[in-house]
């Protein structure tokens, strides 16, 4: 089986993760890397393997060698480093948020489908075994009807004002980067909710720090999630219905033990997947399974589902009136 030749954007945390998972995975390559410096490009090929070293992005996204591009440069840059790539003809995985708000991520989506490439956003939790497997208990009605969904993600992180995590220009602020996680998760199970109520402590610097979300529906469901950089939380999440409920582990979206409890919280099934690697192999063989059928989009990562994230990820931050300087 061809190998399925991977690209990176961006040389910073998460793309040295994902460059190790790549070269753990048989069928894939790392064979180009591009950074905004030839130094960093060039030492992290060294580093990691990769053929190429571009000292823009420009150059990977121009190469018709690259069979898909992943994207991991902060929330601001997605945009267009996404277009770049879209209007290359390259795939693309880009790294969560897909973008700033909603409209930007219907720009993005639909600038792919107009080009017929491949999208998704690197939304690894969803690809993940114990993920699918808290779909499939709740598909198979294990805890009846779930009727509430509680999910947690919230990191003490020390004040750096050069960290991207603190900086509006970036993208900045708990709910894009930690807060899409709970939501991804409530959304997948529940969908858009009828109603969002939220709160948000905001810095000086223009970011949420801290925030509470609650999704309600209309037939009584709800959802409650809080995010931010100044606490420590346990980071779980706990999905509840009319027969039981289901607990996901400390730092629930990547998390290898999940647990299904009865009505009585009498323990029913455990449920335990580590990773083979580090975690982002399951989005890389997302990726491949889809390109090799041709696919343009995941059927475990839709489109869809990124859109309506992002809209209410914009009504939490209208509620806020938190805006980036880009929307200003
Ligand atoms: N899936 C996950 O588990 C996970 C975990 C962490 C982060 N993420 C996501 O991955 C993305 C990157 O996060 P990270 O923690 O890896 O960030 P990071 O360490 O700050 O790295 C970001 C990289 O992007 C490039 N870049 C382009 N424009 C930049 C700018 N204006 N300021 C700073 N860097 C810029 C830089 O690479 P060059 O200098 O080489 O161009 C930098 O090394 C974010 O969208 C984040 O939400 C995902």
């Amino acid at each position: 089986m061809n190998k399925i030749r991977w690209g990176i954007i961006g040389t910073g945390k998460i793309a040295r993760t994902f460059a190790k998972a790549i070269n753990g995975t048989e069928d894939a390559e790392l064979y180009a890397v591009a950074s905004r410096t030839s130094h960093n490009a060039e030492e992290f090929a060294l580093k990691f393997g990769a053929d190429k070293a571009y000292g823009s992005y420009r150059e990977l996204a121009e190469d018709k060698n690259v069979d898909v591009v992943y994207i991991a440069t902060p929330m601001a840059s997605h945009y267009n480093d996404a277009m770049l790539c879209i209007e290359n003809g390259r795939n693309v995985l880009c790294e969560k948020t897909l973008s700033l708000n909603t409209a930007m991520t219907k720009e993005i989506i639909d600038f792919a489908k107009e080009k017929n490439v491949f999208f998704m956003e690197a939304m690894w939790m969803k690809c993940r075994p114990v993920f699918l497997k808290v779909l499939e208990w709740i598909n198979a009605g294990k805890i009846g009807t779930p009727r509430y969904i509680k999910a947690d993600f919230s990191n003490y992180i020390p004040y750096d004002e050069n960290d991207r995590l603190f900086r509006a220009d970036c993208g900045g602020g708990a709910l894009l980067d930690l807060g899409v996680y709970p939501l991804t998760f409530a959304h997948a199970i529940f969908g858009y909710p009828d109603e969002i109520i939220s709160s948000a402590e905001i810095s000086s610097d223009g970011v949420d720090v801290n925030n509470t979300i609650l999704l309600k529906y209309n037939d009584g469901r709800f959802v409650s999630a809080d995010n931010g950089f100044r606490l420590q939380l346990s980071n779980n999440a706990m999905v509840s219905g009319t027969e039981g409920f289901i607990t996901m582990g400390l730092w629930f979206h990547c998390t290898s033990d999940i647990a299904l409890y009865g009505k009585r919280s009498e323990l029913i099934e455990k449920f335990s997947c580590e990773p083979e690697i580090n975690g982002y192999e399951y989005e890389i063989r997302e990726v491949h399974k889809c390109l090799r059928n041709g696919l343009k989009e995941s059927p475990l990562v839709s489109h869809e589902g990124t859109i309506e994230v992002m809209k209410i990820m914009d009504e939490c931050r209208k509620q806020w009136g938190m805006k980036f300087p880009q929307e200003k």
